[in-house]
């Protein structure tokens, strides 16, 4: 499928795509960045670098002031995925490439607590925003459309089943030589749901002028091309 070529007439666009764990965001927004020339900003691995500084300092996750002091002090940065990295953004903290073990499980369970912490959301939510200030961006997450960046000018909400986002991210594990039985998976992306959207600090919702995509049926393509559509329309 063509889906064109970058457009300097669309270079001030800003982006967000937001939805659950496993409905396929980030790959999605990385093909829409680069076709459309704009940086991709992965907010999630800025939670999870987050998490990881946590865990590595042995912090207690019931510590917010500890945490959000941890993370006042830590140089949490971002790079385009380079052969190492298995097609995803990399993620450094003070220097050192934390990547893969930013996504792994043990990050993945304990991200949604540090998440919930309101100290460690505006932190990063400043970032983000001066990250976006100056447009041309695909950024994704869980509150984009709705905090960081309200005045975006497409907002779109990606979702999926459970069953077929624990199936992309058994997947994935595999690619990564983790070992993971789908059950658990099952199990461990719900629990994640249950605190994205009820957490009492910018919970997961759509926002109201968001486009909603289910992606069960639909292919990478079909699904970037929707949203390259989109952009089209506001360009
Ligand atoms: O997209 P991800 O699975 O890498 O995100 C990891 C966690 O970070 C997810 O459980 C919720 C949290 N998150 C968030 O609260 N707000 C964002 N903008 C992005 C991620």
């Amino acid at each position: 499928m063509d889906l064109g070529s970058p457009r300097d007439k669309t270079k001030t666009l800003t982006i967000a795509i937001d939805g659950p764990a496993g409905a396929g965001k980030s790959t999605v927004a990385q093909r829409v960045a680069s076709l459309l020339g704009y940086l991709y900003i992965d907010t999630g691995a800025m939670y999870r670098a987050a998490t990881w500084v946590a865990l590595e300092k042995k912090v207690d996750l019931q510590d917010s002031e500890t945490i959000i002091s941890l993370l006042e002090r830590a140089l949490v940065e971002l790079k385009p995925p380079d052969e190492s990295s298995q097609g995803r953004v990399r993620v450094f903290v003070n220097g050192s490439d934390v990547s893969m073990i930013v996504r792994s499980r043990i990050i993945s369970k304990f991200v949604s607590q540090i998440a919930a912490i309101a100290g460690v959301r505006s932190l990063l939510v400043e970032k983000q925003q001066s990250m976006a200030a100056d447009g041309g961006v695909v950024m994704d997450g869980r509150d984009i459309g709705t905090v960081v960046l309200p005045d975006a000018d497409v907002k779109v909400y990606l979702t999926a089943s459970t069953q077929v986002r624990a199936d992309r991210r058994l997947k994935e594990l595999k690619l990564m030589g983790q070992i993971a039985d789908f059950e658990i998976l099952y199990k461990e992306i719900d629990a994640r749901d249950q605190m994205d959207y009820t957490r009492a600090v910018s919970p997961l919702r759509k926002a109201d002028d968001a486009v909603e995509i289910n992606t069960d049926q639909l292919t990478i393509d079909e699904v970037v091309s929707s949203i390259i559509a989109l952009a089209g329309h506001k360009s």
